[in-house]
């Protein structure tokens, strides 16, 4: 995928795989295009050049909320939560631009979103403005779940956490993985996510410049260096 904004490429040409049931993360320091390459997958920002193919089929072209129906949902960066919104009113937004053919089916995957997050069960009626962070984040992926995704895009979603929070949002990550959703995984708690990854790439001003098995990229001394704080 190459992408610009204007005359500016913010990616330039990278390719990058991501298998059925896998955990992949993306690291990289600000402004290396790590945002720009979750736009493209989901659709939110067009390809300058080169293609994006999901199950089969070649995407590229398609518009975002085709890609959600297809099952490519984005948490995004910053978690977008509707402020106005209740926590009920924001799961409920999750699901528009992909209905669910019964009642059951919906009531089944709020159990689901509620059991993952017990919080928004508690807070259903509070307005989305007033959570935590903490809470919204949960939200968002709440509502990202709602879509029912099959490859869920989640953007730094340890943002401005505090330590126990990252851990068990980390924790619920992994575990909607292990029970067989699709995860690409964007983000700058480097130890957290390599851990947690099968595969992981590293990005650097718009260019892939390293990939392989999320600990093994994880002992690299020049990735310990660069991205976890350690000499
Ligand atoms: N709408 C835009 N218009 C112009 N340039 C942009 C736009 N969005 C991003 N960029 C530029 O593209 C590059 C990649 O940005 P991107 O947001 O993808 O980085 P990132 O890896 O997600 O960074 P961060 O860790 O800070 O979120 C940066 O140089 C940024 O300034
Ligand atoms: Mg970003």
């Amino acid at each position: 995928m190459t992408v610009a904004y204007g005359r500016i490429e913010a990616l330039h040409g990278i390719s990058l795989t991501v298998e059925e049931g896998e955990l992949v993360t993306l690291i990289g320091a600000n402004g290396a295009g790590k945002t720009t390459t979750m736009r493209a997958i989901s659709g939110v920002h067009p390809l300058a050049r080169g293609s994006i193919i999901f199950d089969g089929q070649d995407v590229t072209r398609m518009k975002p909320h085709l890609r959600v129906h297809a099952g490519i949902i984005q948490a995004p960066e910053g978690r977008g939560v509707f402020a106005g919104m209740t926590v009920m009113e924001n799961l409920e937004m999750g699901c528009f631009a992909r209905t669910f053919k019964t009642k059951a089916e919906h009531d089944e995957t709020v159990e689901r979103v509620f059991t993952f997050f017990p919080r928004l069960a508690e807070r259903r009626t509070q307005v989305g403005g007033t959570m935590s962070g903490g809470e919204q984040q949960m939200l968002a992926i709440g509502r990202a779940l709602m879509a029912r995704p099959r490859l869920l895009l989640l953007d730094e979603p340890s943002m401005g956490l505090a330590p126990m929070i990252i851990q068990q949002i980390f924790r619920i990550i992994s575990e909607i993985n292990k029970q067989g959703t699709t995860v690409l995984l964007v983000e700058q708690n480097a130890q957290q996510a390599l851990s947690r990854s099968d595969r992981a790439y590293v990005l650097e001003t718009g260019t892939v410049v390293r990939t392989g098995p999320g600990k093994t990229l994880l002992a690299d001394p020049a990735i310990k260096d660069a991205y976890l704080g350690v000499a």
